[in-house]
Order: C-alpha cells, then sequence, then structure tokens
C-alpha cells in the first residue's frame, strides 16, 4: 500500500488524501486511517479519481449502510427528479436534460446552504460526490464547520436554545427559503435538536440551514426567526468555510452532523453533473446520554481512579449506584427500556479505561430467576422501579464432585426503587422479579457475557451445578 497523506485544505475544515486509490478495495487499516482523518476534518477530497459506479458505492459502504434515495412527492417531482436515475442508491447531481427531461436533480444555478436530507427523521450521516462534467467557472461547494460554528454562538442565545428543537422541511427551490404555512401534511419534515452532539466525535454541532430550517419550536414566529438569522450568519461566515473549486474527477465527502453546504452560481447552459450516494444516517440528539448517567459515570471514574482493588472500588460505588437508581430522571427513562426477557443484559457503558460495566435489566411480571454467581466480578444490583427480590444461598457440600452442589437458601430480601445490594465473586444467589413489571441497574467491576469468564449455573432441587457466560449484551443508549 502506497502511504497516505492529508493535506489540509483551509482553517476552517477539509483536506486532501492523498496515496490511496479509490478503484481498489481498501485495507481496513486504510479505512481506519481515512475514518480518522475524516473525524478531523470533516470535508475529505481525493483528486484525479475515475470511479464508476459500483467503485463509488464499494468505497461509500466502508463507513455504513448505503443511503437509499428520498423521492419527491409527485407534484414537485419534475424539479427533483429526473430519468436516468435509475439506482436507488445513487442521485445524479446535474443540470443535464434530455429530450427536455432531466436526467437528474437540483439543476442549474445558486443553492443554498442545506444539509443533505435534513427534513428527515434520519438525515443522511454522510454524502460522496465524484465529479463526472464540470462548466467552465463556478459550481463551487461551500461547506462551513458547524463544530466551529457552534462555539461561535453567544453564550446568551446558546443558553435560550439549549434542549430546543427546530422544523426543517423539504425544500425544492435552492435559493429561497422554504415557506412554511403550517400545514405540514404532503410535505416532508422533521424536527431536530438545534445543538446536537456528533454521535462518533461526541462534540456539539449547530444543526440547521438557511434553506430548510423554518422554526424554532415552542418559539413565537418573530423571536424564532430572528435566532435562526443570527444562527444563519454566524455559520456562513467566512472563517468557517472552506470553498472547494471542483476539478474533473475530484471525490468529495462529508459529514452531514457537522457541515453545511452549498454552491455557487454557474453558467446557464454549461452543463454540470455531479454523481451522488450516502450513507444512512440516525435520530440525532442534543445530549448523547441522560445527564444522570453521565454524572454517573464521571462519579465512578473519580472511584476507580482513586482506588485500585475491585471490592473497595465496588463499596464506593455502591452509595453512587443508589443516587443513580433514586434518580426521578432515571426512572422515567426505565419506563422505556425494552425487555430483557431471554437473558439479556441491556449495556448501557463499559469504560474503556477501567472495564466496569452498567447493564439494565428488565423483568416481566412475576419473572423468576435462575440461581447463579458472577465468577470473579463484583456486582451492585440496584433497583429502579417495581419490586424484586434477592434470594441468597448458601454451598453446603464441600464441593468436591465435579457438576455436583447442594445449596440451601440463606436469606431473601425484598425491596423497592434505591435498595442496592452488593454482590461478592462467587457469590451464590438468584434476583426475583415481583407482582409487577421491574427494572434495575447492575454495576459490574468487569464485562461479563458471551466469551468473557464462565459463571456457575445452580440447580437446587437437581443438585447440579453448570458453568455458562452470563447474559447476552444489548447496546442501549439512555438518552436525554
Ligand atoms: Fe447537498
Ligand atoms: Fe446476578
Amino acid at each position: 500500500m502506497t502511504s497516505m497523506t492529508v493535506v489540509p485544505l483551509s482553517p476552517a475544515c477539509a483536506a486532501e488524501i492523498k496515496g490511496v486509490d479509490l478503484t481498489k478495495p481498501l485495507s481496513d487499516a486504510q479505512v481506519a486511517a481515512i475514518k480518522h482523518a475524516w473525524g478531523k476534518h470533516l470535508v475529505l477530497v481525493f483528486r484525479g479519481q475515475t470511479l464508476t459506479q459500483d467503485d463509488q458505492l464499494r468505497f461509500a459502504a466502508y463507513f455504513g449502510e448505503l443511503g437509499t434515495r428520498k423521492k419527491a412527492p409527485e407534484k414537485l417531482r419534475h424539479r427533483a427528479e429526473g430519468i436516468q436515475q435509475d439506482h436507488e442508491k445513487v442521485l445524479l447531481v446535474t443540470n443535464i436534460k434530455v429530450d427536455g427531461e432531466p436526467i437528474g436533480a437540483f439543476g442549474d444555478g445558486e443553492f443554498w446552504f442545506h444539509i443533505d436530507s435534513g427534513y428527515s427523521a434520519k438525515p443522511y450521516n454522510y454524502t460522496f460526490l465524484h465529479a463526472l462534467e464540470l462548466p467552465s467557472t463556478g459550481g463551487n461547494t461551500l461547506f462551513s464547520n458547524m463544530y466551529k460554528v457552534y462555539e461561535a454562538v453567544p453564550p446568551a442565545l446558546k443558553a435560550k436554545l439549549k434542549g430546543k428543537r427546530a422544523l426543517h422541511i423539504h425544500e425544492y427551490n435552492r435559493s429561497r427559503q422554504a415557506s412554511h404555512s403550517g400545514d405540514l401534511s404532503g410535505t416532508p419534515h422533521a424536527y431536530h435538536p438545534v445543538f446536537i452532539t456528533h454521535p462518533e466525535t461526541r462534540r456539539k454541532s449547530l444543526f440547521v440551514d438557511r434553506l430548510m430550517t423554518v422554526a424554532i419550536e415552542g418559539v413565537d414566529a418573530d423571536e424564532s426567526a430572528a435566532m435562526l438569522r443570527e444562527l444563519y450568519d454566524i455559520g456562513e461566515r467566512r472563517e468557517f468555510l472552506y470553498e472547494h473549486v471542483w476539478q474533473l474527477g475530484d471525490f468529495l465527502m462529508w459529514d452531514n452532523r457537522c457541515t453545511i453546504h452549498a454552491r455557487t452560481d454557474f453558467p446557464k447552459g454549461e452543463r454540470r453533473l455531479l454523481r451522488r450516494c450516502t450513507v444512512e444516517g440516525a435520530a440525532l440528539y442534543e445530549e448523547p446520554r441522560l445527564p444522570a448517567l453521565e454524572n454517573f459515570i464521571a462519579r465512578l471514574r473519580g472511584v476507580w481512579a482513586a482506588h485500585s482493588d475491585d471490592e473497595t472500588r465496588m463499596k464506593a460505588a455502591k452509595p453512587l449506584l443508589e443516587a443513580f437508581v433514586l434518580d426521578d430522571s432515571v426512572k422515567a427513562n426505565s419506563r422505556a427500556w425494552p425487555s430483557t426477557e431471554g437473558r439479556k443484559n441491556l449495556r448501557l457503558y463499559v469504560d474503556p479505561d477501567y472495564e466496569f460495566v452498567i447493564n439494565a435489566v428488565v423483568r416481566v411480571p412475576g419473572r423468576t430467576g435462575s440461581v447463579h454467581d458472577h465468577a470473579d466480578a463484583w456486582v451492585l444490583y440496584g433497583i429502579v422501579d417495581g419490586a424484586e427480590s434477592l434470594e441468597r444461598y448458601d454451598r453446603i457440600d464441600d464441593a468436591s464432585r465435579s457438576g455436583y452442589a447442594e445449596i440451601r437458601l440463606a436469606s431473601v430480601t425484598t425491596g423497592t426503587q434505591g435498595k442496592v445490594d452488593l454482590v461478592a465473586p462467587y457469590a451464590i444467589h438468584a434476583e426475583q422479579g415481583g407482582p409487577a413489571r421491574s427494572a434495575a441497574v447492575i454495576l459490574r467491576s468487569r464485562p461479563l457475557g458471551e466469551g468473557t469468564v464462565l459463571q456457575n449455573s445452580y440447580d437446587a432441587k437437581a443438585k447440579t451445578v453448570t458453568q455458562r457466560y452470563g447474559p447476552e449484551q444489548i447496546p442501549y443508549e439512555l438518552r436525554f
């Protein structure tokens, strides 16, 4: 592999990547290096590429599920759709007409700053654009770094807009703000937080654009318009912009969650053809996590940093878990947690440095739990909602026969929200559900689950002990 170099193109954002041939499959290392550069520079430029549609789609697919082109409503189709867009993952960005019919979308002229598919509930994460025909001048693409823009929003305005959402609607006019009469039926639209946290970089970004954002939810129309104008003006300040002057063979890729982009005018009657594909996105959030969880994690990290043995850490963490499960926002959030029937745990967090794990479980009414231990892990178990019981058992045989175990129930404690139990390594126990749905949060000193450490599972009647992995781990984010 030739070595890849990254050359920044402006102080605002964008970098040129050299030494990568996109017509060939890439190694994991190359893809990782490109992702890394992308996170840092937001817009990447590859020059002198000659890519087939398949090359382009293969490359884009390294970064996620390919986006399906969104169809315009029928009555607007002639302004947004063409006749040669025959691949649902590909859109021709062009003014070219054949027999008077556009072969692609977005025609002639200037195009205001926008977010690709910002009007949908899950805007595209990424857009990829390859230049196939260009006018003699103009048609440049401007990109704004919305992380820097976010930082430049005055604190008073930031405070006013914190937690607010904005309405984005589909606009086909390109250089006139979308009009918003109040009736949104038949118009693609979506609400997104004004400020979002980028799910990968975890940086805050401003998520509005002049073309398609029409209102801030719950704010009087005049004030909303004034605030949006101020945001647009900051977003389009020259210092935050990179202007891309296209050359044939250019291949650009950008992240729609932290950039907006616009097109400058170009001579009417000159052909311009770019091939676009995208990667699907997800719903966007201002806060990546419930603040109570973020706070719990920060305090746990403090405990882990201050002590080096798991027993001391877990004893110190007990009051922190008590506070967490007593938090009203956690209890309210837990109502939406999915059932973990079938030996599952929701995995809320794994600490990248200390490896403690925060899990959650949701028990259906009357759920009976198996008798087990957690191998060498320390576990704190805290009830958030409903009532549960913890049964503790003693081992009464001498553990000399493989697969044989006699156990006896030693104690049962029942509790509701705020009850936290510490379960030591190899302690034999069972968690039992109550008459209603219940939810609990578990803090583990180490990951358990498939491929980690084998735990013992006991059958009191059959007098057996078998080994198996802990519950299946289902990633689940507690959102604000
Ligand atoms: Fe666009
Ligand atoms: Fe357990």
